[in-house]
């Protein structure tokens, strides 16, 4: 009988040391293992409880100060669990050290999970066999068994043996390689700082680097040998984030190197292992005639992210992953506000503030939940924590604290709390406790936040004028008008930090703060103003709604000059106004209204807001066949914003922020068959076609010439031929957007179908090509049916509950809005399993089709009137 019942495992043992030996064979996908670990005894016990998953275990062994020998002893196993139990043959006595030795052997995984292997063919048509781990939530224990939870931390000493032509890293520098046999190399790795499981990492293959000293820390970017020319630009970005972050984390990085690895093949966009960071291909690498501005933003952001997570996550990590937000709201929060202290001119604001309003939108959903403080205990559970509200709502609640208490309080809090906690893990609370030290009397950041991280949704702000001054009431911002998806008994309520900006009379400004911890309150601003603006920069966590007279003083200020309010302002504008029409608080008349100063916008943030609010609505008419209404509300949109796209040129010129709205605007025109553009870019892609493909296009118009180019049998399949011969993963994502942008659906299933086999189309593209299929007509529908007909492979490959799954179930699903869709939908995750059904991204999927209904009843008449 097994002695443990929980999932969590017991607290009475706790792991000092593991040392770990692996012996890979890549070709036979197998490896043999040995562990050693050290460990304390808490409390008395007779058993240790740990992790382990599909692993063959052939001997185990116990020693202790008393036994000073090794001995047999018996393993019991748990499979459900992923759970062992060694029965000790003597009582394990509180304060004690024992030692474990196990063998065992196990397949590397051929799924992305564990530590898995990879295969590609180089350059000279050659198999290759590449390994690599990726452990984070809870696949160390298929590696080696371990006490896989977070919070035991330990040190870990690993050896690798592998063949001579291999590279073996792993998170600490190389100690020593001996040569065991012929071929054959066993390389040592110095013992690691204390560590969580999920950040152990190895990797085996054939690579190449390039490495620079910063202060004692070796940097080194490592690729594929074919690929060594893409990393320099990583190596650069690397070394300024790294001595921006020790400076300003004032803590040193610990590890006398940092490996960051383009890993041919990888689930995640990348993986924060302390010491050796691995990244997709496309992620890490830079290819200069190949990658867009957008590109280069991609890598740099997801640089600052992994690395910020070397102190926030790695450094002090989260007891549980009940409060992953700690971790990934963190990095996330960092990754933006490094790139604005040391590559201001990515203009990285921008993404940020479109990422807040996607997550409000998220957020204001029934199936939403509180970034902390849930219930998460099921392996499912636990990967649906890695879902934007972590990430964002995470990010979206420091930057809004940040902005609260100003930048100098907010560094010394994060200071204060990386320095008690280094080595150690927390939960919320000690962060809160942090800011409390600093703020505390005139603050109760505690009592402030909780209202934030233990409660779901979105606040509604609504702020109506009265002579000399304003009203202000919140109540939560909730679209969902199901009576039986009403938010039940106690409602809602928030510490806002509400900030404001006034228009006087004599056109002078000025901006001001308060806390709304109640209700509703009055504000005093002692005059009469022309306007305010509720909530400036969108720096806080929260959607404004305002009486009809502000709305209206609003909307004529921008229309006569718009650069009195910021970009950020005028993006939120039309953000809050159209999540406001389309639940019916304001008409969309009015939305559309304020659309009209577009003319005016030369900015990047407020035109494509306008455009992602505007598409949307085009997407839901297109799938019902409004055909009629779409093409009028294109040519609404076009007039609006002709000049503006008639003024681009066939270039990469200008800012990042620039060369952005170009990709946005000629994209929206070719889309539409405006303006010659398909004309343009048709010509681009025949000289393109014509140079064999190695015409230089420019880089942010690339994937609209190609996405042109891809709507002839003859373009598409060009594309298709030159996506196998190209190392530029840039433009391999390019020309495979354009491919699952046809309309053609035998080409759309092949595609899919494809990249499920990896073989032409890695896996790891299959919800890349899904979500961008799944955007048009019919492709919707195809993605769609692909899903379903393949759902047991997919959730094999990613995982119940992954990130990955979740992206696929939204992808395929956002954009139906039928009573039929919505049943079938639902009859199949029902049909499916009652863990499939209870999914939280399954539920929100059927929450968008019926808000997506709700929206069409509410304002599809005003649409055809307006239109
Ligand atoms: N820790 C995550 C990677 C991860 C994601 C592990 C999901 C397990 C499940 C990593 O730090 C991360 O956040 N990666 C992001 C990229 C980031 C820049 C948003 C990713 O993979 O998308
Ligand atoms: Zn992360």
């Amino acid at each position: 009988l097994f002695p443990w019942a929980q999932i969590r495992l017991p607290t009475a043992i706790k792991p000092l040391r593991y040392e770990l030996t692996l012996h890979p064979n890549l070709t036979s996908m197998t490896f043999k293992g040995s562990v050693t670990i050290s460990i304390q005894a808490l409390q008395v016990t007779w058993n240790v409880i740990l992790h382990s998953t599909d692993h063959n275990i052939s001997k185990v062994t116990f020693m202790s100060a008393v036994l000073s020998q090794e001995k047999p002893v018996e393993v019991l196993e748990y499979p459900s669990h992923e759970q062992i139990a060694i029965v000790a043959p003597e009582a394990l006595l509180e304060g004690h050290n024992y030692t474990l030795k196990i063998e065992y052997s196990a397949n590397i995984s051929s799924s992305y999970y564990g530590f898995y292997g990879i295969s590609y063919t180089d350059e000279s048509h050659e198999k290759k066999y590449f390994a690599a781990t990726q452990f984070e939530p809870l696949a160390a224990r298929s590696a080696f068994p371990c006490f896989d939870e977070p919070a035991f931390k330990a040190a870990f000493v690993i050896r690798i043996t592998r063949d001579e032509q291999h590279t073996a890293l792993s998170n600490m520098p190389k100690k020593s390689s001996v040569l065991v046999e012929d071929g054959l190399v066993q390389d040592e790795f110095y013992e690691s700082v204390k560590m969580s499981t999920y950040l152990v990492a190895f990797i085996v293959g054939e690579m190449k680097n390039l490495s620079q000293d910063v202060n004692g820390t070796l940097v080194s970017i490592y690729a594929v040998p074919e690929k060594i020319e893409q990393v320099q630009h990583a190596l650069e970005t690397t070394v300024k984030l790294l001595e921006f972050y020790q400076k300003y984390f004032e803590i040193q990085y610990p590890i006398k190197k940092l490996d960051l690895v383009a890993i041919p093949d990888l689930e995640a966009g990348a993986m924060e292992n302390w010491g050796l960071i691995t990244f997709r291909e496309e992620t890490l690498l830079y290819d200069n005639n190949t990658s867009s501005v957008a590109d280069r933003k991609l890598v740099t952001k997801i640089i600052a992210h992994e690395l910020a997570h070397q102190w926030f996550g790695n450094l002090v990590t989260m007891q549980w992953w009940n409060d992953l937000w700690l971790n990934e709201g963190f990095a996330t929060f960092m990754e933006y506000f490094s790139l604005g202290k040391i590559f201001k001119e990515l203009s990285s604001y921008e993404d940020f503030l479109d990422a807040r309003f996607k997550t409000m939108k998220k957020d204001s959903l029934n199936s939403s939940h509180p970034i902390s403080s849930s219930s998460v205990q099921s392996s499912a559970q636990i990967e649906e924590m890695f879902d934007s509200l972590s990430y964002f709502k995470g990010a979206s609640l420091l930057l809004m604290l940040k902005t609260f208490l100003g930048e100098d309080v907010f560094q010394h809090v994060v200071i204060l709390y990386l320095h008690n906690h280094s080595f150690a893990s927390i939960q919320s609370d000690d962060l809160w406790d942090s800011f409390n030290e600093v703020t505390n009397p005139a603050l109760d950041v505690k009592k402030m936040m909780k209202t934030w991280t233990l409660q779901k949704g979105v606040p509604l702000v609504t702020v109506q004028r009265t002579k000399t001054g304003v009203l202000v009431q919140q109540e939560s911002f909730f679209p969902n008008m199901n009576p039986e998806m009403q938010p039940s008994g106690a409602s809602y309520l928030w510490h806002i930090p509400l900030s404001y900006i006034i228009e006087r009379k004599n056109d002078s400004q000025s901006q001001s703060v308060m806390l709304l911890d109640k209700k509703s309150d009055a504000i005093n601003l002692t005059e009469e103003v022309e306007w305010v603006k509720f909530n400036v920069d969108m720096s806080g966590y929260y959607i404004v709604n305002y009486g009809a007279e502000n709305w209206d003083a609003l909307i004529k200020q921008l229309k006569t000059n718009p650069y009195v309010l910021s970009d950020r302002d005028r993006a939120s504008l039309i953000n809050n106004i159209f999540e406001l029409a389309g639940i019916g608080k304001l008409s969309l008349h009015m939305a559309f209204d304020l659309l009209d100063y577009l003319g005016n916008e030369n900015y990047t943030a407020p035109i494509t807001e306008a455009l992602f609010q505007t598409d949307l609505i085009y997407n839901l008419l297109e799938k019902l066949g409004h055909t009629d209404l779409t093409s009028r509300l294109v040519s609404r949109v076009f007039k609006l914003l002709q000049n503006q796209i008639q003024r681009q040129t066939w270039t990469d010129e200008g800012t990042p922020s620039m060369r952005e709205l170009r990709s946005v605007l000629l994209e929206f025109a070719c889309a539409h068959s405006l303006a010659n553009c398909s004309t343009a870019a048709m010509k681009l892609f025949d000289s393109w076609m014509a140079s064999n493909g190695t015409l230089s296009l420019p880089t942010d118009v690339m994937t609209t010439v190609f996405k042109v180019g891809a709507k002839t049998e003859k373009g598409w399949l060009f594309l298709l031929n030159v996506y196998n011969t190209l190392g530029s993963e840039a433009e391999k994502n390019k020309i495979l957007e354009a491919l699952a942008s046809s309309d053609d659906v035998r080409k759309l299933h092949w595609l899919m179908k494809s990249s499920l086999e990896g073989a032409i189309i890695r896996t790891q593209k299959l919800p890349f090509i899904i979500r961008t299929a799944g955007r048009r007509f019919p492709g919707h529908l195809l993605a769609w049916d692909f899903v379903k007909e393949n759902w047991n492979k997919l959730v094999q490959k990613f995982h119940l509950g992954s990130y990955t799954i979740q992206s696929i179930v939204a992808g395929s699903t956002h954009l139906f809005s039928t009573k039929a869709h919505l049943s079938e939908v639902r009859a199949f995750f029902e049909n499916e399993s009652e863990a499939t059904f209870r999914l939280r991204c399954v539920q929100e999927a059927l929450e968008v089709i019926q808000l997506n209904m709700q929206w069409m009843e509410k304002n599809l008449y005003t649409l055809t009137l307006w239109l």
